[in-house]
């Protein structure tokens, strides 16, 4: 897991854009301050192990991974903007806002979105995966991170703030605000490999159920984590009023809601035969995860 991580953080470092103009080359510290701030790299690991278990490469697979997280970083800085959450902390670092200033944290933001999408067509992603390839990365990513998908979540979670809201409507939140990127990183692997059908509709099935399940956890892990462990503020949700399934149904209930999912998630792979045993493992990891 640390030696995947060290990898896919020197190809996120070379990914990004450079500048010889000074003041761009402020910009693009702040993209690369949130970029390189750690992170558990869920969203890469994903597109690559989806990737391999379809008889893809990492190597073809690392350019979509990098996109993605990207965008994963986008949706974090401007989540924690003060017209947003309003978060002083993130990755155990002070928030973007905070060490570079709003303006400059809003065109981060926007950077690494619209970089993401450099990457995917770029001349080593065309290289190793062809351009249908790489336009089908581009069609699912957009789509994904997108008003139907990630920032669509987010309008709802804005929405929802100090209202009483029923399971459904957690469940369409949390799928669009988390689970489509998580459906994001298995499509983009099974892309690069050129899966088949059966193969990304499986994984789809798993990212789907383990994507609802990370933000229930995330959701837990602010009302019973510390500070330090997350890196992240605790008790943010409440004090934001957040609709929450933590909020709604209580920790235990929760707890066992995300386990239920988890096995979903876990069968979704029987397709692969015995092949997925890594896969299967990193969704317990999530269940398990204290950060
Ligand atoms: C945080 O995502 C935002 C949610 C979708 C809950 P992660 O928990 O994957 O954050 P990092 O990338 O590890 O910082
Ligand atoms: C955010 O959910 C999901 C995103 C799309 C960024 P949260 O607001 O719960 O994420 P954290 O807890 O700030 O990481
Ligand atoms: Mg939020
Ligand atoms: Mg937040
Ligand atoms: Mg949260």
């Amino acid at each position: 897991m640390s030696e995947f991580t060290d990898t896919v953080e020197k190809k996120l470092i070379s990914y990004l854009p450079t500048t010889d103009n000074e003041d761009i080359g402020k910009l693009i510290s702040a993209m690369e301050y949130s970029l390189m701030a750690g992170g558990k790299r869920v969203r890469p690991m994903l597109t690559v192990e989806f990737a391999e278990l379809c008889g893809g490469s990492m190597e073809a697979a690392m350019p979509f991974a990098c996109a993605l997280e990207m965008i994963h970083t986008y949706s974090l800085i401007h989540d924690d903007l003060p017209c947003m959450d309003n978060d002083d902390l993130r990755r155990g670092k002070p928030t973007n806002h905070k060490v570079f200033g709003e303006s400059t944290a809003l065109l981060a933001g926007n950077g690494l979105l619209t970089h993401a999408f450099e990457v995917l067509v770029s001349d080593e992603a065309i290289r190793l995966n062809g351009y249908d390839k790489c336009a089908k990365a581009v069609s699912v990513l957009s789509e994904c991170a997108g008003v139907n998908g990630m920032l669509g979540g987010q309008m709802i979670d804005l929405e929802s703030e100090g209202k009483q809201s029923d399971v459904e409507h957690l469940k369409v939140m949390d799928n669009k605000k988390t689970g489509a990127l998580m459906i994001a990183a298995a499509k983009l692997g099974c892309i690069s490999a050129g899966a088949t059908e059966e193969q990304l509709v499986a994984a789809c099935q798993y990212a789907s159920d383990i994507g609802l399940a990370f933000q229930i956890i995330d959701d837990m892990l602010d009302i019973t984590s510390t500070t330090e462990e997350l890196g992240k503020p605790i008790g943010s949700d409440t004090e934001n009023e957040k609709s929450t399934y933590a909020a709604l149904l209580g920790l235990e209930k929760c707890r066992r809601i995300s386990e239920e999912l988890t096995e979903n998630a876990i069968s979704a792979l029987d397709v692969f035969g015995d092949k997925a045993g890594k896969l299967k493992d990193f969704a317990i990891y999530l269940l398990k995860r204290e950060k």
